[in-house]
């Protein structure tokens, strides 16, 4: 079987943005884009061009520099969020307009006081708009996630009429169950007429804690881009986490489906994120947080020291991450203490080591964490007879 491709569309510039105290001025924002698009990004959506002055300059800007990837601008279906769009984006190379409305019965009801006639109708003239700027026109279905399947097909047929190139199925909520987001896909997949002319794209929010798993089962499902941000980052409990799907993808060959994301670049490309934003990544983050490849429990640390993969599903360095790590603590063992007395330059024999251990674990229970610097001193304290070998 031939082996997809699943576009990923990056969002930290903009759903990730908006995040509070996660704001970032232009200069930031051009750097971190030209890194999304080194690493193979398709897509990076850049800003909200008429939410302000300064939104659409780092969108404008953004539009020059990027070489590779698809550059896009988020408006709701209002015409002069468009015309915004379309000025912003006059520079692109590869320019997107992602154009949408709420389709739930929430958002109908109580956000647009409006009938479902109604919405279809904007819907229709908003992509049918911003395709007098651009070729390329996304189309979201705001609050996709709870949004009647049957409904929600109507508008994708409407707006694939009217000239969308991709469809974004978002679970602005993050309320789906990763079995109902795949089925909606597949749903839709089977009941809109011209859908296999457009590309299915899924924008999964984290509120509990099923955006990747959500994103996952859509690419399963005939989804082939997966919107998504750095670090996971993104409105209240986040987006789908880029490294994650990306990560996925590649642990799990079967599944058929790729990206052409440089992996070994991602942790880089956290850290970037973190410090330009402030925004500290949890240390036990899936493939990013500083835990994620650190073993501090004694029965994992000697399964690591004999064989990575024991306790490891990754080769770190496929992420961007040296090596694994050994963290001493009262909870390591023999195997632990002797790997990195090694690496700090003593080679200690089995009876040394075990004088050794009776010193490291009185440390280790006052301490959190046994660094470098305290094993030069538990060795000390041990009083070994002279015959320890310094390598
Ligand atoms: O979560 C969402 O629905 C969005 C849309 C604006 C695409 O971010
Ligand atoms: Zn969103």
């Amino acid at each position: 079987m031939n082996r997809e491709k699943v576009q990923i569309f990056d969002t930290t510039l903009r759903d990730g943005e908006q995040v509070p105290g996660c704001k970032l001025d232009t200069k930031q924002k051009l750097v971190i884009a030209e890194r999304l698009d080194g690493m193979g990004v398709d897509v990076i959506e850049a800003g909200f061009p008429v939410s302000s002055p300064g939104d659409f300059l780092s969108v404008s800007e953004i539009s020059k520099i990027v070489k590779n990837a698809t550059v896009c601008g988020l408006t709701r279906a209002v015409k002069n969020d468009i015309d915004i769009a379309g000025q912003a984006l006059q520079y692109a190379k590869r320019p997107r307009i992602h154009t949408g409305i709420g389709t739930s019965q929430s958002h109908i009801i109580h956000k647009l006081n409006t009938t479902p006639e109604d919405i279809i109708a904007r819907a229709k003239f908003a992509v049918a708009h911003a395709k007098t700027y651009v070729e390329d026109v996304e189309f979201y279905a705001e609050d996709a996630g709870r949004t009647d399947n049957a409904f929600l097909a109507r508008v994708c047929e409407e707006v694939i009429k009217s000239g969308a190139t991709v469809l974004n199925i978002p679970d602005t909520t993050g309320y789906c169950l990763p079995h109902e987001y795949g089925e909606k896909i597949k749903y839709l997949k089977e009941n809109v007429k011209g859908i296999e002319n457009v590309t299915i794209s899924c924008h999964c929010h984290n509120d509990l804690g099923m955006a990747t798993a959500n994103s996952i089962a859509g690419a399963m499902n005939g989804a082939r881009q997966i919107e998504c941000t750095i670090n996971g980052i993104g409105e209240r409990a986040g987006n789908t986490a880029l490294e994650e799907v990306v990560m996925i993808f590649k642990q799990h060959p079967y599944l058929n489906l790729y990206t052409d994301i440089d992996t070994k670049q991602l942790n880089e490309m956290s850290r970037l994120v973190s410090d330009s934003m402030g925004m500290m990544v949890q240390p036990n983050k899936a493939i990013v947080g500083s835990n994620a490849f650190a073993h501090s429990s004694g029965i994992h640390q000697d399964g690591v020291i004999k064989n990575r993969e024991t306790y490891e599903i990754m080769d770190p360095l496929e992420v961007g991450v040296n090596e694994s790590s050994i963290i001493l603590t009262a909870r390591s063992g023999r195997a632990a203490l002797a790997y990195r007395a090694k690496k700090v330059g003593y080679e200690l024999t089995k009876v040394q080591l075990d004088i050794v251990y009776v010193e490291f674990l009185k440390y280790a229970d006052i301490k959190k964490e046994v660094m470098d610097d305290d094993i030069h001193q538990i060795i000390e304290a041990s009083n070994l007879q002279d015959d320890l070998v310094r390598n």
